[in-house]
């Protein structure tokens, strides 16, 4: 939840960017992380855990339903469980503020429990679809009692004979699958996801390291089918969560386009499912290097060494989106200040973010003076390696807007303000002091 009042920031250039620098825990590990210690018998503990409003805000709704939890400060917390299909009915309504993943993954989680549970959230969640999530889940037996639309407010009856189903999504989401998952762990039997391009793999991989059983097969060419045996006896493990990429996003492309640059972003996690963004750098001409690769909580980190580089523009095809679905504005960014012109395809699910991202974004380059074009579910940047800036951008309630065009006000030739910075702490609590003590003059 947003309490403060409205803030607006402004970025402009100063010197080149460097030093040393950790982004916060990873989003969606620290969400998935109180949720699934949450389900099981005992006490787990975790380390590195972003501690920013989505995920705040989801620890309150699992203190809702019963699970204790105990922040110990510096992203320690400790998570005692009531063990799966174990929730309480919360005596309110479970407010997940800005967070579409608190929610719907709490959705799948409340949804296999005999529990009614109302689920509200802030402006920005009140507009997004539900409904996709809400589809499986009276599959499995679970009632949406009120819901204008298949929207928040909305009121949730668990299953009480929870149904394993195989479920074949039509969009490419992470959450979608969760919420499935999350809901067959208390129907008997097997639930099957069944994923025609592979997201995020944290669901599977932590249900895993909490002992349950997870089967994940190939399927088409980029496609997993995921199968997971019901009613398991979910036990603690420590979680470490590493640094998010999707917030060294920031940070990385502020070093890239600022002259003379050279930072070294620690930690950041590199699963394969989330570095769409580095593929694309890489292939636009970005001098990024991978330092002490290491396996930390299950998942493969380096330290990123990044300079400052010339970048070309280039086609980013429609089957990369899911690696890289929150990277795009700050991308566009990127590619505001590259040499030609950069093709973005398949952008469709942009348009359901936090804001309609794919609007916000081409808005954000217009106001700077960049041209820029949507074409159905694609984004056309023209890039000129520079760019005029000047512009105030309206941030919609979306972190990730504001923080992509403060790194655009960095690079431009004059400053770039945007309306409100107070979304930022939902994802990078930290944000402007991190980039402060790079050189970057934000305030
Ligand atoms: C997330 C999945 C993605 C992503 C979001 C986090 C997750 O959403 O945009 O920030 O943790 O599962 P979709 O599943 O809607 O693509």
């Amino acid at each position: 939840m947003q309490t403060t009042q409205p803030h607006s920031l402004t970025a402009r250039r100063n010197g080149p960017l460097r030093g040393r620098a950790r982004v916060p825990g990873d989003k969606s590990t620290s969400i998935r992380a109180l949720i699934l210690g949450a389900l099981t018998v005992g006490e787990t503990h975790i380390t590195g855990l972003l501690e920013g409003e989505d995920v705040l805000n989801t620890a309150q709704t699992l203190r809702a339903l019963g699970a204790k939890l105990e922040q110990r400060g510096g992203g320690e917390w400790r998570v005692r469980g009531v063990g799966v299909g174990g929730f309480a009915e919360p005596a309110a309504a479970l407010d997940f503020g800005n967070s579409g993943t608190g929610c719907r993954l709490m959705l799948g989680a409340v949804g296999g429990c005999p529990v009614t549970a109302a689920f509200d959230g802030d402006a920005s969640l009140r507009t997004r679809p539900m409904r996709r999530v809400l589809d499986p889940l009276e599959r499995i037996g679970a009632r949406t009692l009120a819901s204008a639309d298949g929207r928040l407010p909305l009121t949730l009856a668990g299953a009480r004979d929870p149904i394993p189903i195989v479920y074949e999504p039509q969009v490419a989401s992470a959450q979608l699958k969760s919420a499935v998952l999350l809901a067959g762990l208390t129907a008997p039997g097997e639930t099957v996801v069944i994923e025609r391009e592979a997201t995020r793999d944290h669901t599977e991989k932590m249900l895993t390291h909490f002992g349950a059983q997870v089967r994940v097969e190939a399927h088409g060419d980029n496609g997993r089918r995921i199968t997971l045996v019901g009613q398991p006896e979910l036990a603690p493990a420590p979680i470490v969560v590493p640094a998010d990429p999707s917030s060294a996003a920031f940070p990385l492309i502020a070093a890239l386009l600022t002259p003379g640059s050279e930072v070294i972003l620690d930690g950041v996690m590199l699963n394969p499912l989330r570095t769409g963004l580095l593929t694309t750098l890489a292939e636009m001409g970005a001098s990024i290097a991978y330092l002490e690769r290491r396996t930390e909580g299950g998942e493969e980190v380096a330290d990123i060494l990044v300079r400052a580089s010339a970048l070309r523009g280039v086609e980013v095809p429609a089957a990369r989106a899911p690696s890289m679905i929150d990277e795009y504005p700050v991308l566009a960014v990127a590619a505001a200040f590259a040499e030609g012109t950069t093709v973005m395809r398949g952008l469709k699910e942009l348009r359901v973010k936090e804001s309609d991202r794919l609007a916000a974004t081409a808005a954000l380059l217009r106001n700077n003076g960049v041209e820029v074009e949507i074409d159905g579910d694609d984004l056309i940047v023209q890039g000129r390696g520079r760019a005029p800036g000047g512009g105030l951008v309206a941030t919609h309630m979306d972190h990730r807007i504001a923080m992509s065009a403060l790194i655009m006000g960095l690079a431009s030739e004059r400053p770039v303000k945007i309306d409100d910075g107070g979304f930022i702490a939902t994802s990078f609590p930290g944000f402007v002091e991190l980039m402060s003590s790079l050189g970057a003059d934000v305030s």
